[in-house]
């Protein structure tokens, strides 16, 4: 097995102990501030996670890990998923006994060994190929039948890039309240099982961001128009979260400026602009704010260092979570370079203790290594990630 001690004398080390203070959010507190970042690895047959996916998660709890985001949970919407070009399979579901069942037991597990857990409630919009999943007879929905601009850096595979961007109707009154309706309901159903809170993907070209995107979103109803007018369909499912699953539960958002059809696409070029999307989901009841970038120490906008957390936390004033890199070499989607463990945990320091961010979320170090946080923290070897192993098997 491979190992990287990337430590260095105890005395040289900077301390790392302000990334392991305890956090309380609304009413979840957190021993400390390493997130597990969510990630679909496609090991619950008939969306039912079983004994493996609770020990793999437990592990995490075991490690020290303080919050785990599960990997993105299929809402009960019989579009929420199919075949998005990544290959996805056997993804958990959030509805019905024996996921409920299922899910009931990797919380109780987490919990046991220490940890806090939120389940990441996904649709997959467009994304979905039509005629693929659970139910391939019902139509892949978004907000206007548009897949996005073709022609722009992706990380589609091009058997999967439609011919024509106009890949459906755009989804009527009554099939986008249903939609809202299923998140809510699951996210009930989070909650009834033992979740600590919620996590929504709002990021990566998913139904979610396709109506913060104007690449995919150009309706000019109450749904659409202007950034802010595009956060309508997210503030609603945010606003009906909160009063379904009342005030002491916190509610987690992910978004991103890329989608998967265009990783240059922007929701915002300006802090302003940003402000506009991210300032009415913090009026409907979002906690924290997951800005999805590939490296979490680069600039978000021109004129200023901060990172995308950064900005997320200063024009909202709520919290904010860094993500992208945190002990590893290669940004995610980056293929030019053999991913291998790198230490930057001090340039993370250095973001986090000037306040940038309040949670620091690790995706693939963390599968690499189980036990990521605990070791980080006190300097001991390191796993290093092996995307051959980890993401075949549940290590
Ligand atoms: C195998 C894998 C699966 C992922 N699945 C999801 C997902 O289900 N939901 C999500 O929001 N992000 C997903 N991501 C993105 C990660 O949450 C994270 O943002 C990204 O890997 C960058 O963090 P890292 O550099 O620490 O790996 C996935 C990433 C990987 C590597």
């Amino acid at each position: 097995m491979e190992t990287t001690n990337l430590s260095q004398t105890a005395d040289q080390r900077r301390s790392r102990e302000p990334l392991y203070q305890p956090l309380t959010i609304r009413g979840m507190t957190l021993c400390n501030r390493v997130v597990m970042a969510p990630m679909t690895r496609g090991f619950s047959p008939d969306g039912i996670p079983g004994a493996d996916v609770a020990a793999y998660y437990r592990r995490r709890a075991e490690g020290h890990c303080g919050l785990i985001v599960t990997e993105g949970v299929a809402i009960d919407d019989p579009a929420a998923l199919g075949d998005a070009g990544l290959d996805e399979k056997d993804v958990p579901l959030l509805a019905g006994d024996a996921p409920l069942a299922g899910w009931r037991e990797v919380v109780k597990g987490v919990h046991a060994a220490g940890g806090r857990i939120v389940a990441q409630l996904w649709h997959q919009g467009v994304l979905r190929k039509p005629g693929t999943g659970t139910h391939p007879e019902e139509p892949t929905i978004s907000p206007s039948g548009i897949w996005g601009p073709l022609g722009r850096m992706t990380s589609i595979a091009a058997d999967k890039i439609p011919a024509d961007p106009k890949v459906g109707e755009p989804m009527s009154e009554e099939r986008i309240e249903q939609a809202i309706d299923a998140f809510v309901r699951c996210a009930r159903n989070a909650i009834d099982v033992g979740f600590d809170g919620i996590a929504l993907h709002g990021g990566h070209g998913y139904l979610i961001d396709n109506f913060l995107w104007e690449g995919t979103n150009q309706r000019d109803d109450r749904w659409g128009g202007d950034r802010v007018r595009r956060t309508a369909f997210a503030v609603e499912i945010v606003r009906r979260i909160r009063a379904a699953i009342g005030e002491d539960r916190p509610i987690l958002f992910r978004f991103s400026q890329w989608k998967q059809q265009d990783f240059r696409a922007t929701l915002a070029d300006t802090p302003e602009e940003l402000a506009e999307i991210l300032c009415p989901l913090a009026d409907a009841g979002v906690d924290v704010f997951d800005a999805s970038v590939r490296y979490f120490n680069r600039a978000a906008f021109e004129g200023s260092p901060l990172s995308l957390a950064g900005w997320a936390r200063k024009v909202t004033g709520k919290l904010s979570m860094a993500v992208g890199g945190v002990g590893i070499n290669q940004g995610v989607y980056d293929t030019g370079k053999k991913a291998a463990a790198v230490d930057n945990v001090e340039l993370l320091l250095d973001r986090f203790e000037a306040g940038e961010f309040d949670l620091v979320a690790v995706g693939r170090a963390m599968l690499g290594d189980p036990h990521w946080a605990r070791k980080s923290r006190q300097g001991e070897a390191i796993r290093a990630y092996d995307a051959e192993v980890d993401l075949r098997t549940l290590t």
